[in-house]
């Protein structure tokens, strides 16, 4: 991998140089926050609502706000400079900071929070997902997007263990979330999603397509669980994030989504909330 500008704590490096104490909360302890935020085309997508949720996440966990945002502007700027014409995923994260010597309460007074945002093209996916159900063994502020994602990783390694893209987070029997996805399922003409809450991260890429499809009558939404046999049932389902859009689900703990010849293929419904959330994409981008 090529070195890539790195933003770190005021300071400009790249992958190979950049260095953090080892006294930072997020590398002891996980305690910190992130966002990945979608540039296409060399243009940011979804900026501000990344951008409120970093602000709430930041205050979920009593960290300050580090930077203005006319700041991270600047940062996500001089990051995108080399990516007119392709797609590129910022990284941000902001932690508490490198107070020594560690201990687990919060350093009295504060210290100045770890900041660092970077940048890697957003590769390209399969057109189609398969998906195995896992049990959903995270914490219960799943609402906070924090860097602490060993839940979700081990998720994802079961997943790619078992030769298959993503995990399905079920709790109690009932359908949550993909390990670093939102689901959505289309049953009976509606579009059905678990509602916002502790239990799971208000994905970006989630509230813009539910407002998008509100907006445009395009099909009913209904945000409220469903249960594993139900998503077993489901006409379609698909998987939804800031680097991946709307992507199909075709295959389930083995078993093809769908009925009939339609089975195991990107559903109706799918390509049509994917056909109206790419004119989205492209009617926020600004003229050259
Ligand atoms: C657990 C989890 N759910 C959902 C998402 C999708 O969120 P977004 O659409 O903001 O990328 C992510 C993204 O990283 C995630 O980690």
């Amino acid at each position: 991998m090529s070195a890539r500008p790195v933003y770190l704590n005021g300071e400009w490096c790249d992958t190979a140089t950049a260095q953090v104490s080892v006294f930072d909360r997020g590398y002891l302890f996980g305690d910190g926050v992130y966002e990945v935020i979608p540039a296409f085309d060399g243009q940011l997508f979804g900026l501000e609502p990344h951008m409120d949720r970093l602000s709430r996440s930041l205050r979920e966990i009593g960290i300050s706000e580090p930077l203005a945002r006319q700041d991270w502007q600047e940062i996500f700027d001089r990051l995108l400079e080399d990516y007119a014409g392709r797609d590129a995923a910022i990284y941000l994260q902001v932690t508490r900071g490198a107070p020594v010597p560690r201990d687990h309460a919060w350093p009295d007074p504060p210290t100045a929070p770890g900041v660092m945002a970077t940048v890697s093209p957003i590769g390209a996916h399969s057109d189609g997902a398969r998906a195995i159900t896992l049990p959903d063994q995270r914490w219960g502020r799943c609402d906070i997007k924090t860097i602490n994602l060993l839940p979700n990783t081990m998720a994802r390694q079961r997943a790619v263990e078992q030769g298959v893209d993503e995990a399905i987070l079920v709790r109690d029997g009932l359908v949550i979330e993909g390990s670093a996805t939102n689901l959505f399922a289309v049953i009976g003409g509606r579009l059905v999603t678990a509602p916002t809450g502790p239990q799971m991260l208000a994905g970006i890429t989630r509230g813009l397509l539910i407002d998008l499809v509100r907006r445009e009558g395009l099909v009913e939404v209904d945000e409220s669980f469903i249960t594993v046999s139900a998503l077993r049932g489901a006409d379609e389902v698909f998987l939804t994030s800031s680097t991946k859009d709307l992507w199909p689900v075709l295959e389930i703990d083995g078993e093809p989504v769908g009925q009939g010849k339609g089975a195991g293929r990107p559903g109706p419904v799918t390509r049509h909330l994917d056909g109206h959330f790419q004119q989205l994409k492209q009617s926020q981008r600004r003229p050259a």
